[in-house]
């Protein structure tokens, strides 16, 4: 069976980190088990351009039609579709990424709410001591988020914030996207030769 990988969009800035994942993901023949919040669909309007409609089944056909993917390799679960085999830990999926992660769900899944499916997948990867790779974005941060960011850390998830280096001399925006998505690829154990590697 080909790598399969939970990935959930949130309604923070940075859409374009999560348009690239997407699109490298596919190009490496990984099969994308996709969660969009509601919120997700308006930041996405705003920052891509894209319309999604909140039918699963819908969003599912334009995003494959626009990233020309194998129909296979794409996943889309609507926000309360507990059928979705991401609702429990019996299925096999070992990493679960959340790009961006606004601080609502930061909150929610610190806190194991599991009211929509994103907080449920989350929870479940977390009580499976699976990989788990949170992107939260708002700055500055107050002290209730860094203290749901370190609760987090501490039970062994990934905090990534989308914090690109400038030491390799990027002159384009989608360098400094590629920066980013490469460290979540790497926290994914996902190949990739997007940046560059220090000292190489
Ligand atoms: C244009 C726009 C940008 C936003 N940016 C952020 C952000 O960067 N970080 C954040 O935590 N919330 C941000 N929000 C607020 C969240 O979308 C809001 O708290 C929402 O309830 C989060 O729901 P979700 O976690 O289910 O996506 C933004 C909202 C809008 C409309």
């Amino acid at each position: 069976m080909n790598k399969q990988i939970a990935l959930a969009f949130t309604g923070a800035s940075g859409a374009p980190y999560s348009k690239r994942l997407l699109e490298v993901l596919f190009e490496q023949n990984i099969t994308v088990h996709l969660m969009i919040s509601a919120a997700a669909r308006i930041v996405f309007a705003d920052e891509l351009g894209w319309k999604l409609p909140a039918a699963a089944n819908k969003a599912n056909k334009i995003l494959v039609e626009q990233f020309q993917c194998d129909p296979e390799l794409l996943k889309v679960y609507g926000e309360q579709q507990w059928s979705s085999p991401l609702a429990s830990g019996s299925h096999q999926i070992e990493t679960m990424i959340i790009c961006p992660c606004t601080m609502g769900t930061l909150s929610a899944v610190a806190c194991g709410s599991s009211d929509n499916l994103i907080n449920r997948a989350a929870d479940v990867m977390i009580k499976e001591n699976r990989k788990l790779i949170i992107v939260p974005r708002e700055t500055p941060f107050s002290a209730i988020h860094l203290e749901n960011m370190l609760k987090l850390s501490r039970l062994g998830v990934c905090i990534l914030p989308p914090s690109p280096g400038f030491y390799f001399q990027p002159t384009q925006l989608s360098e400094v996207v590629d920066f980013v998505v490469a460290k979540i690829l790497d926290q994914a154990g996902i190949e990739h030769d997007l940046i560059p590697r220090w000292g190489e």
